[in-house]
């Protein structure tokens, strides 16, 4: 019996000790959830995850800051602050999805919408250099007229700077006509402030 009523002690004990540890680091606060920051992420244009932000001091009221995140419940506003952080490998091949995604559109525009202001595009079926929009547009309609579908088949991710990252290697675009073409590709990503998906 005594044994029992040990191990019932220290179990409350250990309850209590978890209760403490979480009010000292969050008070009221409710964990970030993944819809908080994906919010989070479309305001900003950023790639962060949760992991991305620490707990902030708890305020009257964060409304104010104009980094991190703020989320009001109970009464009580809770800020977390985002912390410098890179994108997974994942997230920046999930950028490569996206452009492929828009050449499958067909759309010209669609495509050069990715591409920031002061882009450069070197094009893989010529060698004519690109730097300005209606450049790549026009070399984008050229290019959708075969269909292109690309599949990357070696690549190397390089974080260059905080919200710049770079990724490298060698991809294949199947063509119409069962054409495929190889060819290397550098791509220079960009994190942009206002989350209008503009990654050059
Ligand atoms: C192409 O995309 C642009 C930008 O999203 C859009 O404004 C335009 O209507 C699209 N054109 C066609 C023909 O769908």
């Amino acid at each position: 019996m005594a044994r029992v009523l040990f191990f019932l002690a220290a179990s409350l004990l250990a309850l209590a000790g978890h209760a403490a540890a979480d009010r000292g680091l969050l008070g009221t606060c409710r964990p970030l959830t993944p819809a908080a920051v994906a919010a989070y992420n479309k305001a900003k244009g950023s790639f962060f995850d949760s992991a991305c932000f620490e707990p902030a001091p708890i305020e009257k009221s964060c409304g104010g800051y104009t980094s991190g995140l703020c989320i009001y419940a109970k009464g009580t506003s809770c800020h977390y602050k985002a912390k410098p952080c890179k994108p997974t490998d994942a997230q920046v091949l999930a950028l490569f999805a996206e452009w492929d995604a828009a050449l499958e559109t067909l759309n010209a525009t669609k495509v050069a919408d990715l591409y920031a202001p002061n882009a450069v595009l070197l094009p893989t079926l010529s060698n004519v250099v690109r730097d300005t929009r209606e450049e790549i547009i026009d070399y984008m309609e050229h290019f959708l007229h075969n269909y292109p579908y690309g599949t990357i088949n070696q690549y190397e991710i390089r974080h260059l700077a905080e919200g710049v990252v770079q990724n490298l290697g060698i991809y294949t675009f199947a063509l119409s006509g069962d054409r495929k073409v190889q060819a290397r590709f550098s791509y220079t990503y960009v994190r942009q402030a206002n989350g209008k998906g503009t990654w050059p």
